[in-house]
């Protein structure tokens, strides 16, 4: 039976280091806040103006394309998730071909947009992909240059915080071989939050979301033209123009979804808890992961947790820690790997595998 593989692994994270401290000198936050709430003690952040989504996902996308053993030109098909693009259009997906310098067009490139679980879904893509025939060398990237959008001041604390930079990357490859690759995956969704976690601007909404959240913003309406509707000088005047997160909504969904997601691919698989070598969660907050590895019963050694170094780098978090797990010899060949994912949508998914 044709299935597919991770036949390679790449990641990167800029070199730039920012602790809970460096924070606290711009916002009123304070590292204790900070690693009690959610386990983070520091975070990377890209060189301004050097880096972007798309050259980092590229450097990971490098280093997953040697380790898979094939040539760039050998790629017939980019997966690329992100919730921090280089443009608003066109995506990353086509900007990765070009820094990669692949030149050639018989080549899709697609751009997925489900932020948190974006690798996940990326993941069940490549693998239908794999399995139909249709691909044999799809490249999945899951990168996010969050510190270019976000609120420094006390204002935008609660968001700012938690998030990261960083990249991770693999190449999905088919394999005949009985005991390897891409088990299952699971994906939901269920968009009445949608605004629970959210950009919203600059976007076409014109108000759209009222309906649904009973909630009136200003947003400058009254005095817009056509043209600005979608960004307008009152939307950057009041900071209009960052993340919204409900924290304490997100993480009692999360909480909840996280263990579902896993059991419907245990249970689909006929496997337990039990038979699970390592456990990559999404890296959104290391109490929910926690939480989710004592729901599990899983020991310490069984869950790769490194969001205290790097914050939550959305679509980047799974092959990052996934990478690093690698690159550690915490997976071995023909353990089973877990991955699953929560996020803004809200999407949630996950992923079975046999290394
Ligand atoms: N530093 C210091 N204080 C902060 C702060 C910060 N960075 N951010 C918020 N606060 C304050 C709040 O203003 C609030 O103050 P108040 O009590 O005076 O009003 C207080 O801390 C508690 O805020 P709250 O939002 O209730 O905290 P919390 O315990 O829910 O923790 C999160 C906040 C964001 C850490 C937590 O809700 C969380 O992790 N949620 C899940 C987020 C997530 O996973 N997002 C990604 C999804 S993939």
């Amino acid at each position: 039976m044709l299935r597919s593989k991770i036949a390679g692994i790449g990641s990167y994270v800029p070199e730039k280091v920012v602790t809970n401290d460096d924070l606290s000198k711009v916002m009123d936050t304070n590292d204790e806040w900070i690693q009690e709430r959610t386990g983070i003690k520091e975070r990377r952040y890209g060189k301004k103006h050097e880096e972007t989504t798309t050259t980092i996902g590229a450097r990971a996308a490098e280093i997953a394309i040697e380790r898979a053993g094939i040539q760039k030109e050998d790629v017939d098909f980019i997966i690329f998730a992100t919730l921090s693009p280089d443009y608003y259009f066109p995506g990353c997906g086509v900007l990765l071909q070009r820094e990669l310098g692949i030149t050639k067009t018989e080549i899709g490139a697609l751009d997925i947009r489900n932020q948190c679980s974006g690798f996940v879904y990326g993941l069940s893509v490549a693998d239908q992909f794999v399995r139909s025939g249709m691909y044999k060398n799809v490249l999945l990237v899951g990168s996010e240059m969050h510190s270019m959008g976000l609120d420094f001041t006390t204002r935008g604390r609660n968001v700012t915080v938690i998030f990261g930079d960083g990249a991770g990357a693999v190449v999905v490859q088919p394999t005949e071989e009985e005991n390897e690759g891409v088990l299952t995956t699971c994906l939901h969704s269920d968009g009445t939050y949608a605004e629970k976690l959210a950009f919203l601007n600059p976007g076409s909404h014109g108000g759209y979301h009222e309906k649904y959240t009973g909630e009136e913003t200003d947003y400058g309406y009254s005095d817009a033209e056509y043209g600005e509707i979608f960004l307008n000088k009152h939307m950057v005047e009041n900071a209009q123009i960052y993340p919204h997160m409900e924290g304490q909504f997100v993480f009692k969904l999360a909480v909840q979804k996280f263990p579902e997601v896993i059991k419907e691919a245990l249970d689909k698989t006929g496997l337990g808890a039990e038979d699970i070598d390592m456990f990559i969660p999404h890296q959104a907050n290391l109490r929910i992961s926690q939480f989710v590895q004592k729901r599990l019963g899983l020991s310490d050694d069984q869950v790769w947790n490194n969001i205290q170094k790097y914050g939550n780098t959305t679509a980047a978090s799974i092959p990052v820690a996934l990478c690093e797990a690698v690159e550690n010899g915490a997976v071995k060949k023909g353990d089973l790997v877990c991955l699953a994912a929560f996020g803004s949508g809200f999407t949630w998914g996950s992923a079975l595998l046999r290394w």
